[in-house]
């Protein structure tokens, strides 16, 4: 059976796709395709626009829960960022939002609320 061939992009090629329409970014490596879902995104177009063609995992981690990872397959392209490499920092922050979700700090959302005396 042949091997299946992954496909790659490189980070210059994934800066063409930095505009309306023709939106992509990267999470974990692997090139996503966000024209479309960027009008529908619940947290607005501006923080994915001005991400737009970066890789932006660390950005993706901080403000989604968890469950967000599930809906990411049906965006993949089906290439995958060529020399994709997680510094030193990034790896220590990844390991700490998953020791923090692991404890439940992350099971609530929203802000405290005041009470009024
Ligand atoms: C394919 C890519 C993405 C998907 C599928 C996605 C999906 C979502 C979903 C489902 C929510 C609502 C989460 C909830 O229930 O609280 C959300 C909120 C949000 N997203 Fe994204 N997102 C994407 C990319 C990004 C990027 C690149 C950023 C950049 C920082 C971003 C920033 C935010 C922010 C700020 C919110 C609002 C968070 C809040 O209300 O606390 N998203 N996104």
């Amino acid at each position: 059976m042949a091997a299946v061939m992954k496909k790659y992009i490189t980070a210059d090629e994934l800066k063409n796709h930095d505009k309306a329409g023709d939106l992509w970014i990267s999470i974990q490596g692997k090139g996503y395709d966000v024209s479309d879902w960027v009008k529908d995104h619940p947290g607005g177009n501006f923080p994915i626009m001005s991400l737009a063609c970066q890789e932006v995992t660390d950005a993706f981690v901080a403000f989604h829960p968890a469950s967000t990872w599930k809906i990411l397959h049906q965006f993949f392209t089906g290439y995958y960022l060529k020399d994709y490499h997680v510094s030193e920092v990034s790896k220590d922050y990844r390991k700490l939002v998953h020791e923090f979700s692991k404890m439940g700090l992350f099971e609530k959302k929203g802000h405290i609320e005041f009470v009024t005396l």
